[in-house]
């Protein structure tokens, strides 16, 4: 008799075990999820502006006032809500006056923290800004706490913000062939202020903010700046303790954090050639930021629970070594099915936090770490990356539906992940947008999905797939990892049936 029992027991997990199970909440939406976490970052750092962005008077690259066209139009097709420079650890070192007037009169300096290369100043304010005007981007400006004066930001925030005619700097903006401020909204003070930023405590840099922020003023009354204090690295929820604490929350709209999916910062691995045990690490630092994005809001929850500092997650994304042959400093690396695995698996972890995140930047946008595009002289190639923020922009300020997952475990050897993770939204036109990662290396997955009361007559979906993990697009081959149609999710009543692949990430439309 004990036998039978247990026999039953067994079956019945197993059964229970073999469908991941997603359950819609729509009756209990609350959040918006804001455009503002599908960011992107752009530091000069190896090729990420020159080159990159930005070509200056290179004939053979179409470009227009030296930012490349092609770039241009392919961000616009993501929809890159903001976008934030200069730096990185190169803001603690920029001083913005050197980049503006004219370019040969500009004086360079040394990149000391990317391969102390020569940095010409040819991109400078002006460049960005309007770059920003032309992606129709809001720029996020990060300003140098580390090696500039106090004065140097509030000039900075004159330049670009204040109402012309008013101060030597809205006079030297208009000299420099500008009359009309840029209104730029979003200012990060310092970054990573406890370690390239300046190796501050978490108590020094906090009176340090208090002090620059005081002098960044807001150029009138309804139009405020959005003030981001530099933010802790992964579970150091000690800095975020001080500066909720420290900080007068009347002068700090956000708090950043900074994760990185590294397997090993001594022994990092291939971006392309790496192994399932490689790839499973990377998804487990992937995951991770569930956890540290809990932890800090429950921070911030204690101080302000009314959730009004947001947090922002100003640098995420996979890094390896770099591609053999390019220079170590310049963090050149190729983007496969892993890459595209962390976006998926992130973002979902961001919209379905949205309460509290409020802005995320990929690092970086192109040519550096998880870039969304790398060039090669007049060539580009839109990454796997590229592809999960185009199909995820469905999401851009839509209404979280909150869900329930109960998913099976990708196990490698004595380990186990959660092999499925979902978010969802409804857009304004009424819209349901479902985004589903699968990262099992090895297992297709069968998903149901209870849509609740959401009445939808119609599914249709995309979806984003290669043979191997280690594909990539290459200057060869640069559609061999691009998304296509998924006509396998099937409707019926309020249920929703599909099968992912391995290593896939589909989006589905109801309506
Ligand atoms: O994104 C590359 C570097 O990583 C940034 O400059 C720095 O903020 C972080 O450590």
């Amino acid at each position: 008799m004990r036998k039978v029992l247990l026999i039953i027991t067994t079956c019945y997990c197993i059964q229970v075990n073999a469908q991941n199970k997603i359950v819609l909440h729509p009756d209990r939406i609350n959040d918006t999820i804001s455009k503002n976490i599908y960011g992107h970052f752009a530091e000069h750092l190896g090729h990420g502006i020159y080159s990159g962005f930005y070509v200056g008077d290179n004939k053979k690259i179409p470009n227009k006032d030296g930012v490349r066209v092609d770039v241009v139009e392919a961000l616009k097709k993501l929809k890159i809500p903001v976008l934030r420079w200069p730096g990185g650890c190169f803001a603690d070192t920029y001083h913005w006056k050197d980049g503006v007037g004219p370019k040969d009169k500009r004086p360079s300096m040394l990149n000391v923290w990317w391969g102390n290369v020569k940095e010409d100043n040819s991109f400078g304010t002006n460049e960005f800004l309007n770059m920003c005007e032309e992606l129709g981007t809001e720029p996020y400006l990060s300003v140098n706490i580390g090696s500039g004066t106090v004065q140097d930001v509030a000039d900075w925030v004159k330049y670009v913000n204040h109402k012309e005619g008013t101060s030597p700097m809205t006079d030297l903006r208009e000299k420099n062939g500008r009359t009309k401020p840029w209104h730029v909204k979003f200012w990060g003070i310092g970054n990573e202020a406890w370690g390239c930023g300046g190796n501050m405590t978490a108590e020094y840099y906090a009176n340090v903010y208090r002090q620059f922020a005081t002098f960044m003023t807001n150029w009138n009354n309804s139009d405020r700046l959005y003030r981001i204090a530099s933010g802790a690295s992964d579970n150091d929820y000690h800095w975020t303790e001080v500066l909720m604490t420290n900080i007068p929350h009347n002068m700090l709209n956000a708090v950043a954090l900074h994760h990185y999916s590294v397997i090993d910062w001594n022994k990092k691995s291939s971006a392309t050639n790496f192994t399932e045990e490689e790839y499973f690490k990377t998804m487990q630092q992937a995951s991770l930021m569930e956890e540290y994005v809990q932890k800090h809001s429950e921070i911030m929850d204690k101080y302000d629970p009314q959730k009004k500092v947001a947090l922002v997650v100003d640098e995420w994304g996979g890094w390896y070594d770099v591609e053999p042959g390019t220079n170590g400093a310049f963090l050149y690396q190729q983007n496969t099915m892993r890459d595209a695995m962390i976006a998926g698996l992130t973002l979902n972890i961001f919209n379905n936090h949205c309460d509290r995140i409020r802005m995320a930047n990929l690092a970086q946008c192109i040519n550096v770490l998880q870039a969304v595009i790398l060039t090669n002289d007049e060539k580009i190639i839109l990454t796997p990356t590229y592809h999960v923020m185009e199909m995820y922009n469905v999401h851009q300020d839509a209404a979280r539906i909150p869900l329930d997952v109960t998913t099976n475990d990708y196990k490698l050897g004595d380990k186990n992940l959660k092999a499925i993770s979902a978010s969802a939204s409804r857009d304004k036109n009424g819209a349901v947008h479902i985004t589903l990662v699968n990262i099992d290396a090895k297992n297709a997955q069968d998903v149901s999905i209870d849509i609740g009361g959401l009445h939808a007559k119609s599914v249709t979906g995309r979806i984003l797939r290669s043979e191997k993990l280690q594909d990539y697009n290459s200057f060869d081959k640069p559609e061999k990892i691009r998304p296509s149609v998924f006509n396998e999710a099937k409707i019926n009543g309020s249920n929703l049936s599909l099968k992912m692949p391995a290593f896939s990430l589909v989006v589905l439309e109801l309506k």
